[in-house]
């Protein structure tokens, strides 16, 4: 751990208290091997303080995606920690990793990931699902969750009948599903029209300054960039400014 990190950590009656909701240490990612090897991500080290909002900006292939899902537990790297909340998952079993996930994070996909054959009401209410609430709750939460988006009314489409902002702000209700503090956005305002990401914009504010979540959203709009506390750049796997370590 580094001096500053140190000096962020504050141990109180034996418990330590990690102001970091994540903290990389030295992390690596390559893809491949031999003379296909990528390295995606080359040796980051950084921390990304509780409750706050952070962007994530760089041209395309320098690794903010691979960045991004190591952060959230989705991808394991080749080296190096990854600790969320204080938890170490880079040491998990992959059960206890998925648990861990489950209760901490949501993540939105740069390409929705919604399932096709599934209402937005269902694809919604599966996450609810999967993190535990039983079948008539989950129906119910689903419907409070898309009208929180603004979709109440597009419950029942299927992600083919939504447009893309409409698919992603499915994509954000269901990563809402559990109640995370932390989430994980990947371009979420991609493709979206200035109106659309206007009221994305509105959502995110809200999700940050009004319930105190933190968010760590890749993008390449300066304007998501404006509302964000902090920007990290990163260029050929590396974070070249921005990061806290
Ligand atoms: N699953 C994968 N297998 C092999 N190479 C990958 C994979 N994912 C990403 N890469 C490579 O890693 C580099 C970083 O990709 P990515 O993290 O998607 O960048 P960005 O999100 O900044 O566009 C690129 O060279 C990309 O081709
Ligand atoms: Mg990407």
């Amino acid at each position: 751990m580094s001096s500053l990190a140190a000096q962020r950590d504050a141990t109180l009656t034996g418990v330590t208290f990690t102001a970091d909701a994540i903290r990389l240490d030295r992390v690596t990612k390559i893809y491949g091997e031999g003379e296909a090897a990528t390295i995606a991500v080359d040796e980051v080290s950084c921390g990304i303080l509780r409750g706050s909002w952070t962007a994530v900006m760089g041209a395309s292939g320098h690794g903010k995606s691979t960045l991004l899902q190591l952060m959230g537990g989705l991808d394991r790297p080749s080296a190096g920690t990854v600790v969320l909340d204080g938890i170490e998952i880079t040491a998990l079993r992959p059960v206890e990793l998925a648990k861990v996930r489950a209760r901490k994070l949501g993540f939105v996909f740069q390409f929705f990931n919604l399932l096709p054959h599934l209402t937005a009401v269902e694809n919604v209410g599966l996450a609810l699902w999967f993190g535990g609430r039983n079948g008539g709750a989950s129906a119910a939460s689903a419907v409070a969750l898309l009208d929180r988006v603004g979709l109440a009314d597009k419950a029942h489409h299927l992600p083919s009948m939504l447009s893309g902002g409409q698919q992603q702000r499915v994509a954000i209700a269901r990563a809402l599903a559990n109640d995370p503090a932390l989430l994980l956005m990947d371009e979420p305002t991609g493709n979206l029209d200035s109106t659309a990401e206007a009221e994305m914009l509105g959502l995110l504010n809200g999700l940050h300054r009004d319930e105190g979540r933190t968010i760590v959203v890749v993008t390449h709009s300066d304007e998501v960039a404006r509302h964000a506390e902090r920007v990290i750049y990163v260029r050929d796997g590396r974070i070249t400014s921005g990061a806290l370590c």
